[in-house]
């Protein structure tokens, strides 16, 4: 009798159990295979429903955090009104206590030349200034991850450009997105579109799996590389291009550990999504009203 680990009859030179095991139509061979070969954990159709939840109060969060960041409000102001509507939604901040050292805050905010990471302190927002939010939250025991650009007006010109080409980035970036498309088409779409505008595109911090933990594989760099690695249904990860005015490198900051900034003091700009591969195509779980 034929194991599933023996090669498979049809001289694929795969396991058994990676080509025509019968399996009742459902996916648990690419299940096993993508655990295995990549350690993706794709999701089933019942965590996709609790993902969704996490998801959705992440991006309620976000919008009402993004709302309240105006001329004058500090960033601590932005942290404080986080706990409140985590509270509120039964939510943990993923955040809060993460990595070494801790991070100290519920969410990142990362002003200007701060590419992602930033820690909220007591500095008014100020006219000019161009804000990320990042908003990362546990919602029985699932997660979700998205965060948005705002803008104190007025902001010049080639800010708001930046901005508005970072969301472009992750709009065009997720549009593509269907089963077979391998990971680094991601990437290419991103890069031209910064280069085409002559900004560049971070390499030190990508996106990532995500959903049963804040963090899985696989990890899905924003700029130009190799990994073809097919995306298939149930797969759930970040997009959050970070794209820089100048040049693309960070360095972190010695106090602290956790913030990133340009070292040409340049500005930078970010957005972000979570998204899970369907059938044909893609769902944007981190849509407000969803
Ligand atoms: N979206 C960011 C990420 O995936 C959120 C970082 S939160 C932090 O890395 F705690 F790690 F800073
Ligand atoms: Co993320």
């Amino acid at each position: 009798m034929i194991n599933r680990n023996d090669l498979c009859w049809c001289g694929s030179k795969k396991k058994w159990k990676f080509c025509h095991y019968p399996n009742k139509g459902t996916n648990i061979n690419k299940k096993e295979e993508y655990l295995k070969k990549y350690g993706i954990i794709l999701k089933s159709p019942e965590e996709i429903k609790k993902i969704k939840k996490a998801c959705n109060v992440t991006a309620i969060i976000l919008n009402e955090l993004c709302n309240a960041a105006k001329e004058g409000v500090t960033t601590n102001e932005l942290d404080i009104l986080s706990r409140q509507l985590h509270k509120e939604f039964n939510a943990i901040p993923a955040p809060y206590h993460y990595g070494s050292p801790p991070f100290p805050k519920t969410i990142c905010t990362s002003l200007n030349e701060v590419i992602c990471h930033g820690i909220p302190n007591n500095e008014p927002l100020k006219r000019g200034d161009i804000l990320n939010i990042d908003v990362s939250c546990i919602v029985n025991g699932f997660y979700g991850d998205c965060s948005r650009m705002v803008t104190i007006p007025p902001v010049s010109k080639q800010d708001a450009l930046l901005c508005e080409v970072a969301l472009e980035c992750l709009n065009e970036s997720i549009q593509i997105l269907r089963p077979n498309l391998p990971i680094c088409a991601i990437g290419d779409t991103i890069e031209e579109i910064a280069k085409k505008h002559g900004f560049s595109v971070v390499h030190q911090f990508i996106g990532h799996g995500v959903g049963l933990s804040f963090h899985e594989e696989p990890p899905i760099p924003h700029h130009k590389n190799k990994i073809n690695i097919p995306l298939v249904e149930g797969m759930i990860f970040t997009i959050e291009p970070m794209i820089n005015a100048g040049v693309a490198e960070g360095t972190i900051d010695k106090k602290n550990h956790w913030e990133a900034r340009t070292i040409d003091n340049k500005k930078s700009a970010q957005w972000e999504h979570t998204v899970l591969i369907t059938k044909t195509g893609y769902e944007i779980l981190t849509l407000l009203n969803k």
